[in-house]
């Protein structure tokens, strides 16, 4: 399906660490619709993960970066312009990691070291990442930067924990900063909120199985898969969508607008 919605684009890919990662399908989307792109993960990710596979298959270069650590995403934002050679088009946040979940603390039991943690890893991270670019004036005219959040920023999922707070706050980062990039050149903001899919930071989880289960019969067009959330992402980060912006955007099958299904009760 190549229609090259991203003809001559220039991207920076955070978040894919394996061909499970919802980023990983994003990208290898965006390189279809031609895109050029340049790949990061945190350091000890790119130990672990595969990325070096799908820079191999796409074609593109990896830069580490902690997205915590401002010279970091410095040094990832000039190495990407010279070798994507001019400002960039697009950018993707896909990054979510609770300490307390992956300690196992109940909401009611949190520990406070670990949280500021996680706000900085999986919300703080965000605002870094635009701060950096918005220094570097790294952004090209109407171009289009997207982070990926999900429902509990709005609604109670109690297993979710501290990352409800999380998602709140990139979110309001994005509505935020959004503002300011709109008013500087033009440039979009928005999240997307995507449905439970089967990745490593998904099924961290609590119950993740069953919930994943329960999303699917209460969503009208079920689960959205990673790569239907990957085709939306093309969509925001062409030029079709360059009045939309400040928003958060639901990719999720209806889910956030259904109170009942019957097929959840078995009718
Ligand atoms: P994933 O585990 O494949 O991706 C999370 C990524 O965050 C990993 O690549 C990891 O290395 C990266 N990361 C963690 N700490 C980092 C740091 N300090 N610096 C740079 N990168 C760091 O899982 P998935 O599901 O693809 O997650 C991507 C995004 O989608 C996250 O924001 C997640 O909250 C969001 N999301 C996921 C849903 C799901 O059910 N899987 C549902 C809705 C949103």
């Amino acid at each position: 399906m190549a229609n090259n919605l991203l003809e001559g684009k220039r991207g920076v890919i955070f978040g894919a660490l394996d061909e499970k990662s919802i980023a990983w399908k994003i990208a290898e989307r965006c390189a279809e619709q031609g895109a050029k792109l340049t790949l990061t993960n945190a350091p000890v990710a790119l130990r672990f993960g595969e990325l070096d596979k799908l820079a191999e298959k796409l074609n593109a270069t990896v830069i580490p970066a902690d997205a915590t650590n401002e010279e970091d995403l410095e040094n990832l934002f000039r190495k990407s312009q010279e070798i994507l050679d001019g400002k960039l088009d697009f950018v993707l946040h896909s990054i979510g990691m609770s300490l307390n979940v992956r300690k196992k603390r109940d909401y009611t039991d949190l520990n406070y070291d670990y949280m500021l943690k996680t706000f900085d890893i999986s919300a703080i991270s965000f605002h870094k990442m635009m701060q950096t670019l918005w220094k570097l004036d790294a952004m090209a005219e109407g171009g289009s930067i997207l982070a990926l959040t999900y429902i509990a920023a709005q609604r109670v999922f109690p297993d979710y924990n501290e990352m409800a707070e999380s998602k709140s706050l990139l979110e309001s980062f994005a509505r935020s900063f959004g503002y300011h990039w709109a008013v500087k050149n033009k440039v979009r903001v928005n999240t997307v909120s995507q449905s439970p899919t089967m990745t490593t930071a998904g099924s961290g989880v609590k119950g993740f199985d069953v919930f994943f289960d329960y999303a699917d019969k209460m969503s009208p067009l079920g689960n959205a898969s990673a790569e239907s959330c990957a085709d939306y992402c093309v969509c925001l980060f062409s030029d079709m969508t360059r009045m939309v912006t400040m928003q958060n955007l639901y990719n999720d099958g209806g889910f956030s607008n259904m109170g009942m299904n019957p097929a959840l009760l078995d009718l």
